[in-house]
């Protein structure tokens, strides 16, 4: 086979960027009548390509014709965009999108790739009036590759999917039209460096543009901020790369060096920007500074030299219409919701962001860990052979120490550090995510600090098999334990802060574990936080299912050859944007004040905040509630300095079960408007007792013993009773008949992403189980029937699971108490709940409750929830997961009622509880793929749980600990069910 000569760069990791510019720090030139700081848009000398271009598809370069140029396209393509969402799936689907984690989408076959390598091509009309300047075309972002054509002649090629590559294309212009062709491949050695867990899509995604500049200009410009120790000085250099005269300006001052007494520092919390011009003869280029410095002393992270944690998410640019493709709207829609959110902080996982989303960040005030695009992530599964112990896990340091890739590692480097360099907000250059240390690792390094020693270097990926030396300054970690971090704190060997750059993954009904990492990370100045994995669930929108939902795809619903399923929907954030109850949690974790109370009846606020007064942005009201109602509300005035804390007095007089603090913003801000609530706090003031008695209406009370039924009767209600399942078959009130099941004990919910354990529990059959009885027997005394059962639950092989003893007593005035005792057998290690369900008939769909809502909640995630008294329709219990699963459960509930015309039926327990009531079945749940196929049972399921196991964040994490777990092997339990 012969191969066209101009395609040869793309498998050539030494030719890297054919054509192009050097990187430099990206900036936006404008004329010298506008204003600098404008829209980009409005820049006389920005041209926005963005908009449809011509588009032709194959499946293979192979099969592109020698004359392409001069073919007119027949279709046409929106840029940017994923070619793969508009249908471009290539013959036989072969080029669908595709969900893959860690391994790659391709045979690992460095630098070569794929001969069936898919390519767009696309092309435009440019027209073109010589000016005497420079036309330099710029694109921000293009999967894998591209060839650059201007009519019939190569300008060049360029890699590196998400950075900025530009090309001087002045001498390929004729005056009047001409055609700009880009030839843009999936695959090339890059790809063995883009091995990032997400869906793989292809095509020109980021916006493409052309720069008008005068032929003698500023290149480049590095502004180097200094900081006093005591923060009183600030020194501004700014460097030029210029082949002509150029004046900077400072507050109206010329200068290249500007020194400013009691500088107004940038943070998160305040994000000041100074402003820079750099004039021209012909242009004028606005910059916003923010003075800031971060530095390690003592082993701790200073921003302006304060200890400093970082409340962070992993954020991909991932949308459910539009795949990679991110506008500057919803750039700053996912950074206007980090704010509202507490968030401080974020990481660009696992490459650049556009340049737009760092000036945004710079303007709202967020922490960046700015990453260079690369993960190689797939060389674990390349290294291994089949039979060979996984657990060599250095495999993963193959291209890192492989000199075949050393250029085009540091090359990812340079990329991103030279564009961002001036941006405030970055605190630090990661140099990629899981791509193994070695030799080619240690040279970033060293590349970076040589550019810029202004700002912290973030890597994770060492591994213990790895020899190649720890040169890193602090140590970073994924998905340890709130307990391990502490431990590293306390480890007298090692004297570096530790950040978590990963943690909570939020996956589905996740995380339950936040507050104790926030415990964790407060327990030591050398912890400094973490970014919680990951922002957004990455999905794709396949169309819309006969009921009305969104299709939204995942791995393997797009017929992927290899798929790593729903372990992509893992963000604190729905497809389409809208919070999980996750992201409530982590906000209401996150929140800038908490407050506490102290014998003596006042209540200490302490800040959180590392640079502000709280009561400078916050207001405060309160409200003193009892049985759920509210009884007293006020207002404070407060101050507290950062980490500091001050007492406050609230109450004049003793009253109230529950005092509910409410934090607002004071002020309309960029990301919100006055009165925009940030967090609150619940105190409990005092006992309450919610238990109803049990009082002996009087009324008569009947029973029948049959062989296999017991009947019992009383004035208004007819229970019958199972003796062969020893089970309640009905229940029949005032002529209704309440239950369409009989009751049962529950021990299995649909698995959470983070049931890792759920195989034992199929195993064990907790699901569908088999009821053994040993006796039944029941007596009349009181005025109350008593039924008092041996039974045990379990399914073939094993022995049962639970063996109970149980009495079921019967009142004459609709009430029924389930007691007993249940023990486990050492096979059951994780028990997801224990409980009891009904299945009521669908008029009963009226829900009140006293507990924690009005959010699902449970044991290790009630943080954004609150106790109070919440009334609902069932149909808007459920919490929608895309891959559907366990949800809406109710933690901490005194009662629960559920009501129908007639009757209402409520629950208790001799402690706080848990419910959870839904118009699906668990086993529903458990079965579908996605919420889009969910059919709603024919009844209301009533789950009431003695034990709700928390939900913790193990599907990457560690294993839901001891205290969120149901205790076993032996439950002592007591369920009341009263009827009015
Ligand atoms: C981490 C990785 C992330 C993501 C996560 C699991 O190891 O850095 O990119 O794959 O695991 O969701
Ligand atoms: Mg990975």
């Amino acid at each position: 086979m012969k191969r066209n000569t101009t395609f040869k760069y793309h498998e050539d990791p030494e030719a890297l960027h054919i054509g192009t510019l050097e990187p430099h720090a990206y900036f936006i030139p404008f004329a010298k009548n506008q204003n600098p700081f404008d829209k980009r848009e409005n820049s006389d000398f920005f041209e926005l390509l963005d908009g449809e271009w011509g588009f032709r598809y194959f499946d293979s370069l192979i099969d592109l014709e020698k004359n392409f140029l001069s073919i007119k396209p027949s279709h046409t393509i929106p840029v940017p965009s994923n070619w793969q969402l508009l249908g471009y799936n290539g013959t036989n689907d072969l080029d669908v999108p595709q969900y893959t984690n860690i391994a790659y989408p391709i045979p690992f076959d460095p630098p070569f790739v794929p001969d069936d390598n898919p390519v767009g091509i696309y092309s435009r009309d440019y027209n073109h009036t010589p000016d005497g300047r420079d036309r330099i075309m710029t694109f921000e972002g293009v999967d894998s590759c591209l060839y650059l054509f201007i009519n019939n002649d190569f300008v060049g090629y360029t890699q590196v999917s998400h950075s900025t590559s530009e090309f001087d294309i002045t001498p390929f212009l004729s005056s009047g039209n001409n055609t700009i062709t880009v030839v843009v491949l999936k695959w090339c050695d890059g790809t063995y460096l883009e091995d990032q867990d997400k869906i793989r899509l292809s095509g020109i995604f980021r916006s493409v543009y052309i720069i008008s500049r005068a032929k003698k200009r500023v290149h480049d410009y590095h502004i180097i901020t200094e900081l006093s120790q005591d923060l009183k000085t600030a020194v501004i250099k700014v460097n030029v790369t210029a082949d002509c005269e150029y004046e900077v300006q400072f507050n109206g001052e010329p200068g290249e060096e500007f020194t400013i007494n009691n500088p107004i520092l940038w943070n998160a919390e305040n994000p000041h920007l100074y402003k820079l011009t750099i004039e021209t003869e012909d242009e004028i280029i606005g910059e916003k500074i923010g003075i800031r410095k971060i530095e390690i002393r003592d082993g701790v992270i200073l921003i302006n030299n304060t200890a400093v944690k970082f409340r962070g998410v992993n954020r991909h640019d991932s949308y459910a219409d539009t795949g990679y493709v991110a506008g500057y709207e919803r750039l700053e829609g996912d950074i206007t919701l980090m704010k509202q959110h507490n968030i401080n902080a974020v990481r660009t996982s696992h490459y650049p962001s556009a340049p737009q989303f760092y000036e945004l960040c710079d303007e709202y005030g967020l922490y960046v860990i700015s990453e260079a695009d690369l993960e190689s992530h797939g060389c674990v599964d390349a290294h291994y052979t089949f039979t060979c112990d996984q657990s060599d896990y250095a495999g993963i340091a193959l291209l890192a120490k492989d000199p075949m890739f050393n250029k085009a590692i540091i090359d990812r480097q340079e990329r991103m550090v030279k564009d961002f360099i001036n941006r405030p907000s970055i605190m630090f250059w990661s140099l990629g995510n899981e791509a193994g240390h070695g030799p080619n690792m240690v040279d970033a390094y060293n590349y970076i600090e040589a550019q810029d020693n202004s700002r912290l270097i973030h890597y994770q990926s060492l591994h213990k098999l790895d020899d190649t030396p720890d040169i890193f300054d602090f140590v970073s970690g994924m998905y340890w334990s709130p307990q391990s971090i502490k431990d590293f704190a306390n480890n007298e060997s090692e004297n570096r802060p530790f950040m978590l750059c990963e943690y909570c993954h939020a996956m589905g009904n996740s995380p339950g574990d936040l507050e104790d990492y926030h415990e964790a990370f407060h327990s030591s100045d050398r912890l400094c936080g973490g970014f919680i994995w990951e922002w957004c669930d990455h999905a794709l929108i396949q169309g819309t299912a006969e009921n009305g939902k969104i299709k939204y795809g995942y791995g393997g619903d797009f017929g992927e050859r290899h798929n790593d399923g729903n372990f992509c929907m893992d963000g604190l954030l729905y497809p389409d944007k809208t919070p999980h109850t996750g992201l409530l949690e982590a906000k209401q974790v996150f929140r800038p004040v908490r407050v506490s109370k102290q014998d003596d009846g006042k209540f200490p606020f302490t800040s959180y905040l590392h640079f502000t007064d709280a009561g400078e942005v916050l207001d405060c009201a309160y409200e003193i509630t009892d049985g759920g109602e509210v009884i007293h509300r006020g207002e404070i005035e407060f101050s507290v300095e950062p980490f500091k804390s001050v007492e406050i007095s609230v109450m004049e007089k003793d009253e109230g079960e529950y005092i509910r603090f409410i934090f607002t913003a004071k002020h309309d801000t960029l990301w919100c408007k006055k009165g925009y609530y940030i967090g609150h706090e619940q105190i409990k003031l005092s006992n309450r007792n919610y238990a109803t008695v049990s009082n002996d209406s009087g009324g008569k009370i009947n029973l029948t013993e049959k062989d296999l039924e017991f009947i019992i009767t009383t004035n208004e209600t007819t229970y019958i009773f199972n003796r062969r399942k020893a089970q309640i078959n009905s229940i029949n009130h005032k002529k209704i008949e309440l239950l369409d099941k009989p009751l049962e004990f529950n021990f299995f919910r649909a698995p959470v992403d983070n049931d890792h354990m759920k195989n034992d529990w199929y195993r064990l059959h907790l699901h569908d189980y088999d009821i053994k009885v040993y006796e039944t027997k029941a007596e009349i005394e009181n005025n109350r029937v008593i039924v008092t059962v041996s039974q045990s639950f379990g399914w073939n092989k094993y022995r049962p699971f639970v063996r109970m003893d149980v009495h079921y007593i019967f009142y004459n005035n609709g009430r029924i108490e389930i007691a007993g005792k249940a023990g486990f057998t050492d096979k059951v290690t994780f028990l997801p709940r224990f409980g009891i369900r009904l299945f009521v008939p669908k008029s009963f769909s009226q829900v009140m409750y006293l507990g924690y809502g009005p959010f699902e909640s449970y044991i290790d995630k009630h943080q954004a929830a609150h106790f109070g008294k919440f009334e609902c329709d069932i149909a808007e219990m459920h919490e929608d997961y895309i891959k559907p699963q366990e949800n809406s459960s109710h933690f901490g509930c005194k009662y629960m009622q559920i009501t129908s015309d007639e009757v209402t039926l409520r629950f208790e327990t001799d402690k706080d509880f848990s419910f959870n009531a839904s118009e699906y079945t668990q086993e529903e749940l458990a079965e579908k793929k996605h919420n889009y196929e969910l059919e709603k049972c024919e009844s209301n399921v009533i789950c009431i749980d003695y034990h709700m196991a928390g939900v913790g964040s193990a599907a990457c994490g560690p294993a839901l600990d001891a205290k969120y777990r149901v205790p076993l092997p032996d439950i002592e339990f007591k369920f009341v069910i009263i009827m009015t």
